[in-house]
C-alpha cells in the first residue's frame, strides 16, 4: 500500500502489532497515533522538522553526571508533574516533580544534623512525623531531603563553592516516627536556562523560576514512597512555578521563632527559623 498521509499512522501502528510486551506495543501505538496528530495538525516544513530534531539532539548533548536537561524539559513541559500525579497516592501527602537535582546520592546523617556544611546566615529547623494515613507513626521511615542554598544554587552546579553533599541529607525516622534537621532557607531559583530548555522558555516568554522548596522523599516499609516538596510559604513564584509543582497543601510556613526551649530542643541558638512538615504515607494494597 502507498504511503499517504492518511495510510501512514495505520501502517505504523501495525508495524509494531507483534511486539511481545503487550505493554510496549500499546505505548509505541498509543505514541504514533499521538506523535502522528501532532505532524498533520501542524505541518512542519522539512527545516523546522529538522530544528526539532537538532533541538532534542541538544537536549541530549546537554546531560552529564551532573546535569539532567531532559528532565528538566520534562518538568517545563508539566509532563514530569502529570506523571507523578498520575501515579501519586490517593490519600496523604502530595506528590510532586522530583526534579532534576536529585542526581546524587544523599548521604545519611543523624537526625539534628545540618545538612547545611557551607554556613548560611540564618538557621533553620525543618521538623516533622512521617504517618501513615491511619495516623500511626512510622519509626525508621526514611526521609531523603536535598535543597538548594541561600543564593538558589545546588551543590552540583557550583562545587568550587558547596561541597558535594551540601544541602542534601538521608535521615531516618526516631521511634515516634519523628525526624528534624538543620539548614538554611533555601531561595527561589531559576532553573538551568543556558542550554536548550532555557532557549525554550526565552522563546516562548516564560520565566525560568520556582518558588523556594525544599524537596523530599519520604519511604516506610508497607507504605506508598512519596516524592514532594515542602514550599517556603509566601516565596515568589509561589503562583508561576516554571515546572507547575506547587499545590497548596504543600506551603509551609517559615517562621522566625525565639522559642528557647524550641531552640533547646533542637540545639540550636534563638532567634532561629523554624519549618513543620509532617508527612502521610498511604500503606500499600
Ligand atoms: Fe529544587
Amino acid at each position: 500500500m502507498d504511503f499517504t498521509v492518511d495510510s501512514a499512522t495505520p501502517a505504523v501502528q501495525a508495524s509494531f502489532d507483534a511486539t511481545p510486551d503487550s505493554r510496549l506495543r500499546d505505548v509505541l501505538q498509543s505514541l504514533t497515533r499521538h506523535l502522528h496528530g501532532v505532524v498533520r495538525e501542524v505541518e512542519p516544513t522539512i527545516s523546522e522538522w529538522n530544528r526539532a530534531i537538532e533541538f532534542l539532539t541538544a537536549v541530549g548533548k546537554a546531560c552529564t553526571e551532573t546535569r539532567q536537561e531532559f528532565i528538566l524539559l520534562s518538568d517545563v513541559l508539566g509532563v514530569s508533574m502529570l506523571v507523578e500525579t498520575i501515579n501519586g497516592q490517593d490519600v496523604g501527602t502530595e506528590s510532586t516533580v522530583l526534579g532534576p537535582f536529585h542526581m546524587t546520592e544523599s548521604p545519611v546523617r543523624a537526625l539534628g544534623d545540618s545538612i547545611d556544611e557551607v554556613g548560611g546566615s540564618r538557621v533553620c529547623v525543618v521538623s516533622g512525623t512521617v504517618r501513615s494515613t491511619s495516623g500511626r507513626p512510622l519509626a525508621g521511615s526514611t526521609v531523603d531531603v536535598w535543597q538548594c542554598d541561600e543564593n538558589g544554587f545546588y551543590d552540583v552546579q557550583v562545587p568550587d563553592v558547596q561541597p558535594a553533599g551540601n544541602g542534601r541529607g538521608l535521615f531516618s525516622t526516631d521511634e515516634l516516627g519523628r525526624y528534624w534537621f538543620r539548614t538554611v532557607v533555601p531561595s527561589h531559583y531559576p532553573i538551568p536556562t543556558d542550554g536548550p530548555v532555557g532557549a525554550l522558555l526565552n522563546a516562548t516568554g516564560r520565566h525560568p523560576y520556582r518558588p523556594a522548596h525544599v524537596h523530599f522523599i519520604a519511604s516506610a516499609a508497607g507504605h506508598e514512597e512519596v516524592t514532594t516538596h515542602a514550599f517556603v510559604a509566601g516565596s515568589p513564584y509561589t503562583d508561576s512555578d516554571a515546572v507547575f509543582a506547587v499545590k497548596e497543601g504543600l506551603l509551609v510556613d517559615f517562621v522566625e521563632t525565639d522559642d528557647a526551649e524550641l531552640g533547646a530542643h533542637y540545639g540550636v541558638e534563638v532567634p532561629f527559623i523554624h519549618a513543620a512538615f509532617d508527612i502521610e504515607l498511604a500503606e500499600t494494597a
